[in-house]
């Protein structure tokens, strides 16, 4: 019988990375939800933030880190991921992956919001998730299984001995599979779909989140979302990211009569952090004043930015018009599941990396391209850890895969996707206050979601989770009653240095959603 040692659940950039760095005598075993190459890593743009260049420094970058996360950082956790991050680079670049240099030979470096220098290393253009993500998953080696089409819903926890041995996983056609490890690891990413707007896969529920609750672990900063200024906004539909890079290369933020609306709020104008721009355009969209990003300052724009042009040309946006539509839309959970600098969490044996880690180095506002840095550093880090473990200490019940077929026929009282969606934007959202928040709790207290998960469907599955994990926000974010970082509200309105040192901590026990 097979002995599983490793269980990743997910298959972004910290899953791939993780696996790639493991043993090689280690069976590992990753399950994604659905594609292997089908999340957000694989979509990200803009690049990775590493402090490569000669005239920069780690200390630039933990600065800058710290600054956009308006201190609510672990510093500690900073100094490790922005000092290991030219390292990291070179390593890919050394195991042959590429990214774009310029006609001397050396690195080009991006430009994005609150960072104080050029430090975005990029592939392809605008496609440096897809290229890492390819190397990355052409690295794999043969200890490494990918069950695809494949949902997580329940972690399976000693509570005697507070530990996690294995989780059980819908298929898509019913079926349930039940999965047994020594250490189990959850790569699951945020929950942008929460949210109407949002540049995420439709993956990106917040599945692991909800798992982790449910099994104990601890969460915290779960009111800190962030919402990416630019998508690209199309009949009252985002439909995509627009890069912040965009605006690096000389892109402006404007009204419909060329009225530069980052003046004057920020000093630094376009490229200030994103929950400051993201603010500032919500509130002319209020007004129902549209926003557009203005790309005549931008040079050979569909060459820089091929995935952006081509983005463009889909949804009919003729470049030639210089102006591109844009709206905010949740992008990035600085909260999650509480883990060390090894990825461990409260549970034995359960880890977390990647968005669904809340390590502290976001604070309450991640600085952009530090997302794949994240993945990179701590997939490492809990490989590191793992493969100093004993790969012979099974545990008990040995390892198996175990197979059930149920009738998905349960009839429950659940909202739609987009009801949820809808009412988490307008309560929840980018602007928030007191009485929303309380009326986004009570309706959400309407859905009960102490189910038996195994007689349901994937969606009503997926239902489920989005509930919980709306809960946990809504409730942190009626809990910091100031506003930092990517949590706004218009009854505290301040940053406020009595909540400088305070986190929200939510877990299971504590029933506090
Ligand atoms: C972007 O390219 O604007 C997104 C990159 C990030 O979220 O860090």
């Amino acid at each position: 019988m097979e002995q599983e040692n490793v269980i990743i659940i997910g298959s972004g950039i910290a899953a791939l990375q993780l696996a790639k760095n493991l043993r090689h005598d280690l069976n590992v075993i990753i399950i994604t939800k659905s594609k292997l190459l089908s999340g957000n890593s694989n979509m990200a743009q803009g690049g990775i933030a590493a402090a490569i260049d000669a005239l920069d420094s780690p200390k630039n970058h933990y600065e800058d880190t710290l600054e956009a996360g308006r201190y609510h950082n672990n510093a500690a956790v900073v100094e490790a991921i922005t000092a290991a991050g030219p390292f990291l680079i070179r390593e890919l670049m050394a195991q042959g992956c590429a990214f774009d240099h310029n006609s001397n030979g050396m690195l080009k470096l991006g430009l994005e919001g609150a960072h104080s220098k050029n430090r975005i290393v990029h592939s392809g253009g605008d496609a440096t998730g897809k290229q890492v993500m390819n190397f990355l998953s052409y690295s794999l080696q043969k200890n490494i299984v990918i069950k695809e089409n494949r949902l997580a819903y329940e972690l399976l926890i000693d509570h005697q001995a507070n530990r996690c041995y294995g989780v059980k996983v819908k298929r898509t056609d019913g079926g349930i599979e039940t999965y047994m490890a020594n250490h189990i690891v959850l790569a699951t990413g945020g929950c942008g779909q929460l949210y109407s707007y949002t540049s995420n896969a439709a993956s990106v529920c917040g599945d692991g989140i909800a798992l982790a609750y449910q099994a104990g672990a601890r969460l915290a900063d779960m009111e800190f979302m962030q919402f990416h200024p630019t998508l690209l906004y199309i009949n009252g539909r985002a439909r995509g990211l627009v890069s912040e890079a965009v605006r690096g290369e000389g892109g402006k933020l404007v009204t419909e009569n060329g009225f530069k609306i980052m003046e004057g709020v920020h000093p630094l104008k376009d490229l200030a952090p994103r929950h400051v721009v993201s603010q500032t355009i919500y509130s002319y969209l209020q007004q129902k004043q549209p926003i557009y990003l203005d790309i005549s300052g931008v040079t050979r724009f569909a060459f820089r930015f091929p995935t952006i042009a081509q983005l463009c040309k889909d949804n009919g946006v003729d470049l030639k018009s210089k102006r591109i539509p844009v709206v905010p839309g949740s992008h990035f959970l600085m909260g999650g599941v509480c883990t060390d600098l090894y990825g461990r969490t409260n549970i034995k044996g359960l880890y977390a990396i990647g968005e669904v880690a809340r390590t502290g180095v976001h604070g309450a506002n991640r600085l952009a391209s530090n997302s794949l840095l994240e993945g990179l550093f701590f997939g490492k880090q809990l490989a590191g850890y793992l493969n100093k473990q004993d790969a012979c200490t099974a545990m008990m019940p040995p390892a198996t895969t175990e197979i059930e077929l149920y009738e998905d026929n349960v009839k429950l009282k659940l909202p739609t996707t987009c009801e949820i969606q809808k009412t988490m934007m307008d309560r929840v959202g980018i602007v928030r206050e007191e009485a929303d928040l309380l009326r986004q709790k009570e309706w959400l207290s309407n859905y009960n979601t102490e189910w038996s998960l195994s007689q349901l469907s994937i969606e009503q599955i997926q239902t489920i989770f989005m509930i919980i994990t709306s809960k946990l926000i809504t409730s942190a974010a009626l809990l910091r009653t100031e506003s930092r970082g990517g949590h706004y509200r218009t009854d505290y309105p301040a940053e406020t240095k009595s909540w400088l040192a305070k986190t929200v901590i939510q877990t299971k026990k504590k029933d506090d959603i």
